[in-house]
C-alpha cells in the first residue's frame, strides 16, 4: 500500500519523507491556502522532495479553463497529477487532459458511482472521502470496499486514494480493504505510531539496562 502524506507543509513533507514513508503527496486548494504561500512556488517545492505523483488541484469550474489550467500546472513536473473534481465540467476536463498523457486524481468522490464515472472518463486515480461521509453519518470505508470491488471487475487503470482519513482506523482499514493509497494527514501519520506498551516495553527495556550497566 502507498502512502501519501495530505498536506503542503514543506516541512512535515520533509519529515516524514526521511523516514522512507512518503510515497506522494495530495493538495487542495484549502490545503494551500493554510499555508498562505504562492501555489505554485510549494508545489515546486514538494516535487524536489518526494519523487512520486504530487496532486495539483485545479480551480476553475469549467472544463475548457480546467484544461488550461491542467495543462499549465502539468508543466512544472512530469510527477504532477492534475486534481479535478466531480462534476460534469470535470469529468469532461478529465476525457479530454487524459487522452493526452495527464495524470488525473478525480477528487470529491462520495459515491461509486461517481468513482465508476471517474474511471471511464480516464482517470489515473480516485479519491474517495471517507471522513466527510462518516461527518454525516454515513459509513466511508463502506465506499472503498464498494469501489474496490468495481474497479477489480474491469482493467481500469485507476487506483483508490483514500481520502479525507480522519484516524488510524481509516489507515488500517484501507489496508484491509486492498485500497491502493491513503493519503494521509501529518496529524494521523504521528499517531499511527502510538502504543502505550510500546513505551512502557522502551521504558522498561532502558531501566533494566542501566540497573545491570549502568548509564
Ligand atoms: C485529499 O485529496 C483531500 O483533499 C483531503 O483528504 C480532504 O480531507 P478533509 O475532508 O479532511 O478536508
Amino acid at each position: 500500500m502507498k502512502f501519501f502524506l495530505d498536506t503542503a507543509n514543506v516541512d512535515k513533507i520533509r519529515y516524514f519523507a526521511d523516514m522512507g514513508l512518503v510515497d506522494g503527496v495530495t493538495t487542495n486548494p484549502s490545503l494551500i491556502a493554510k499555508e498562505g504561500r504562492d501555489f505554485k512556488k510549494v508545489i515546486k517545492e514538494i516535487v524536489e522532495i518526494v519523487d512520486g505523483p504530487i496532486s495539483a488541484e485545479v480551480t476553475a469550474l469549467d472544463s475548457d479553463t480546467m484544461v488550461k489550467q491542467a495543462k499549465e500546472l502539468s508543466k512544472i513536473h512530469k510527477n504532477i497529477v492534475i486534481k479535478i473534481p466531480m462534476t460534469k465540467d470535470g469529468i469532461k476536463a478529465t476525457h479530454i487532459v487524459a487522452k493526452e498523457g495527464i495524470s488525473v486524481n478525480m477528487t470529491l468522490i462520495f459515491s461509486a458511482a461517481q468513482a465508476l464515472l471517474a474511471a471511464k472518463a480516464g482517470a489515473r486515480y480516485v479519491s474517495p472521502f471517507v471522513g466527510r461521509l462518516d461527518d454525516i453519518s454515513h459509513i466511508g470505508m463502506d465506499l472503498i470496499a464498494s469501489i474496490r470491488a468495481i474497479l477489480d471487475n474491469y482493467d481500469f487503470d485507476c487506483e483508490i486514494i483514500v481520502a479525507s482519513i480522519r484516524n488510524p482506523l481509516h489507515v488500517v482499514e484501507a489496508a484491509e480493504m486492498g485500497a491502493d493509497i491513503a493519503t494521509i494527514p501529518p496529524d494521523v501519520m504521528d499517531k499511527l505510531f502510538n502504543h502505550p506498551l510500546t513505551d512502557i516495553g522502551l521504558e522498561k527495556f532502558m531501566k533494566d539496562w542501566e540497573s545491570a550497566f549502568g548509564k
